[in-house]
């Protein structure tokens, strides 16, 4: 397996497999790798010759430089893994700082109709804009014909759908399902961190979630709202930060229900100083 950490290597890599007319997916990820990124990763080989995968902790997307410096780094575990996935089809994508922001580590300011400033944007200042100009950047430098990301993070993928067709930049965006422990919990970098209690509170998240989706049949959403606030009002141990029901294509709260719109669920809860977000289809 390749391993590149300058663009310019990656780039001749990249040219030689373009001109034999290979397909290429790339699959953005921030490393720490666990079985929820292997499913992008899977995807994109599943759908293309060859695959990008980009190991790189964004600065610029954390609002908390206390939650930017333990953000877990595993470089050597994150390359043996990807190989347990294939040897041969993947490359691996590992700049500096310096290679991807050249000396001016700051984002661009987008505009994506909105989207940004829902859910996660009103408890990440400037979040979005981070992700907006890093993944702009690996698009210019990979040019993939596709590129997958995790309905985990759901307002992340609906952005990125946005910045591909506002800016007309010819990428497939694939979406993918959330990729859960056993116990519900979903994947994530961050749940290395958890301490054994928090990790053993933490699936009242999903299951929470679940239970709000069998009330969607019946009950209106400030009610589900209300309902959830109190299961976490209740415990000794997660801290709710939201809890909201919004359009899946406006990710704006859902004032009154209609059958011809989907709606999803999503949830950020404190888990200790950690923070975990979740999402689920309501219908
Ligand atoms: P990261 O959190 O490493 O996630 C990389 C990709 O994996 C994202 O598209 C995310 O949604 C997906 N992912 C993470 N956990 C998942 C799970 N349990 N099931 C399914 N998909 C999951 O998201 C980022 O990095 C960054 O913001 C990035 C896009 C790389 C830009 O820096």
């Amino acid at each position: 397996m390749e391993v590149y950490s300058e663009k310019q290597q990656i780039r001749a890599a990249i040219d030689a497999l373009k001109s034999k007319n290979l397909t290429l997916g790339l699959v953005p990820t921030m490393g720490a790798l666990h079985d929820g990124h292997l499913q992008l990763v899977k995807k994109a080989l599943a759908n293309n010759d060859k695959v990008v995968v980009s190991v790189f902790v964004n600065p610029t997307q954390f609002d908390n430089n206390e939650d930017l410096v333990k953000y877990p780094r595993t470089l050597e575990k994150d390359i043996a893994l990807l190989k347990t996935v294939s040897r041969n089809d993947i490359l691996v994508y590992t700049p500096t700082i310096e290679d991807i922001y050249e000396g001016n580590t700051v984002s661009e300011n987008f505009d994506f109709d909105g989207l940004e400033f829902e859910m996660e944007g009103k408890f990440r200042h400037g979040h979005f804009d981070g992700v907006g100009t890093i993944v702009k950047r690996f698009f210019e430098i990979v040019k993939p014909h596709q590129a997958y990301f995790g309905e985990k993070d759901f307002q992340q993928l609906a952005i990125i759908k946005k910045l591909v067709e506002k800016h007309d930049i010819p990428i497939t965006i694939v979406g993918c399902k959330i990729h859960r422990e056993a116990n519900g919990l979903a994947m994530s970098s961050r749940n290395t961190r958890l301490k054994p209690e928090y990790k053993k509170a933490a699936p009242f998240i999903f299951k929470t979630l679940k239970t709000a989706k069998e009330l969607f049949g019946t009950k209106s959403a400030n009610k589900i709202i209300e309902w959830v606030e109190k299961q976490f009002a209740n415990h000794d141990l997660l801290e709710l930060e939201y809890i909201i029901i919004a359009d899946t294509e406006t990710l704006k709260p859902v004032k009154r229900k209609s059958n011809q719109k989907s709606y999803r669920a999503f949830i950020a809860v404190y888990a200790d100083d950690i923070r975990l977000i979740d999402n689920i289809a309501l219908n």
